[in-house]
């Protein structure tokens, strides 16, 4: 199949290069030249585990090209996805469509034959039905160039797995043409007995805000419950390990500490709340601005650990951030909770030297006032309290001796609990983490 991919972000590059890898031809379109001429030449723009290795080996198979012309696109394709980015609005809580209305208004007037618009964006519900009256208005198919709702669940750092082998497919559709298109476009994936939802526009576009909602209020949920158990003494992490073991509940994304970020799960949960009130039903996810609150707080509340393990105040305190990511994994620092609260100790008075072992230059370039370290050791060097930010594998290995010799004062703030705090603990080190009591509940019981 000939296929094309609009936006070559995350999301799309991703997609292209998988697309191509299962044996479709790919042309690969995006506005920015210099990521067009980047992945071209083989070089995937960011940190994605796994996806350079494929891009060579898609480049190489022929069947994946780039291309900046949206009329080589309209010409070249029969399924074309719609894979351009749907940030927060600067001055609202609502998505910002600009991107995804402008890849349909200017792909359109280049459909001149039966086509397939696959919108796989996250978009306020209804925004397919808009889009599709578009396309058949500027399409010189008109009724030919049809549109499909194909939301996307990739994780970064995962991106490959996720899209080589998903959890489900979900075709949004309005004629069982444009179903067989899509049961022809992800054969491969479908041969591996993915199972597939076929819905209309409307539903298959609320899955996807209604699945990130889900887990953000997962991970917020767990996190109130820290909120408890630091008011109680009671440890989060072994209630949240307690729970887990419920299969109705299970342990996935129920990881308590500094909260979520990143590009997705923030913006979409208060552009779903933006929707729903639009819609008059702003009652029904009216939550979704308490799980937000629930994880803004986490942010304070961590600094105030720092601010606290400090002796009450952090000004003139050197700071080793370990972290910048909004996930390990991942160079992606939009909306990161460890660049907030380094930025909040860093206004509070203290230098801050971040550690991230992937996303230092983009955070170097965000956050000029931070300063950074090329390893762990290094920005821990004379600090007077170490804050693991980011729960990156290469933290968790760090030996608490090692850290020690370098450290002025053993204070160690962990956002993420990625640390074993009794092998911290009986290396000398002052171990804090939100939601777990200031000494362990052995200790205190040996204490009785
Ligand atoms: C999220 C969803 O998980 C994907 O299914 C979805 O496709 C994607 O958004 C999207 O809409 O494109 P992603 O943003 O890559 O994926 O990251 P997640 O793995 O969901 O993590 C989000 C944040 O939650 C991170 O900051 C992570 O540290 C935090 N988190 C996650 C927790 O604080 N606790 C947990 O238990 C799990």
């Amino acid at each position: 199949m000939r296929l094309t991919v609009i936006g070559t972000g995350y999301l799309g590059a991703t997609h292209a290069i998988c697309m191509a890898v299962m044996g479709h031809e790919v042309l690969g379109v995006d506005v920015d030249t210099s990521k067009i001429e980047k992945l071209a030449s083989g070089q995937v723009p960011f940190f994605e585990p796994g996806l350079p290795e494929l891009l060579t080996k898609a480049l190489d198979s022929g069947r994946l090209r780039f291309t900046t012309s949206f009329a080589e696109a309209g010409d070249f394709g029969d399924v074309h996805f719609i894979c351009v980015g749907t940030p927060q609005q600067a001055d609202s809580e609502a998505a910002d469509l600009t991107y995804v209305d402008a890849a349909v208004t200017v792909l359109a007037p280049y459909l001149r034959r039966r086509a397939l618009v696959v919108g796989k964006s996250t978009v306020p519900v209804g925004t397919a039905a808009r889009l599709a009256g578009m396309l058949r208005e500027l399409a010189p198919a008109g009724n030919g160039a049809e549109l499909a709702w194909n939301p996307e669940f990739l994780r970064e750092g995962f991106a490959v797995d996720d899209t080589m082998r998903p959890d489900r497919l979900v075709f949004g559709v309005t004629s069982a043409w444009a179903e067989e298109r899509l049961r022809d476009a992800f054969e491969p994936v479908l041969a591996q007995d993915v199972p597939v939802k076929v819905t209309d526009l409307q539903t298959a576009e609320l899955v996807k805000v209604a699945a990130n909602s889900f887990l953000a209020t997962k991970i917020s949920y767990i996190n109130a419950m820290a909120e408890i158990c630091e008011a109680t003494g009671a440890d989060v992490h072994d209630l949240a390990e307690a729970l887990a073991y419920d299969d109705r509940i299970g342990g996935r994304f129920l990881r308590p500490g500094l909260g979520f970020g990143g590009g997705c799960l923030p913006k979409d949960i208060r552009a779903f709340a933006y929707r729903a009130e639009e819609l008059g039903v702003g009652q029904a996810v009216g939550f979704l601005r308490e799980i937000d609150g629930i994880n803004r707080r986490r942010r304070a509340r961590t600094v105030d650990l720092v601010v606290e393990i400090c002796g009450g105040d952090v000004a003139g305190k050197r700071v080793a951030a370990l972290g910048a990511a909004f996930k390990p994994n991942s160079d992606d620092i939009r909306d990161a909770p460890a660049l907030d609260v380094a930025e909040r100790l860093r206004a509070a008075g203290a230098t801050v030297v971040v550690y991230d072992p992937a996303a230092l230059e983009s955070a170097r370039r965000a956050h000029p006032d931070l300063e950074y370290s090329t390893s762990a050791l290094d920005a821990a060097r004379g600090a007077d309290v170490v804050v693991l930010l980011t729960e990156w594998n290469e933290f968790r290995e760090i030996a608490p001796s090692a850290m020690a010799a370098v450290v002025r004062h053993r204070k160690i703030v962990d956002g993420r609990h990625a640390l074993d705090p009794a092998g911290w603990r009986s290396a000398g080190w002052e171990y804090r983490a939100l939601g777990r009591p200031t000494v362990a509940p052995l200790e205190k019981e040996h204490r009785r």
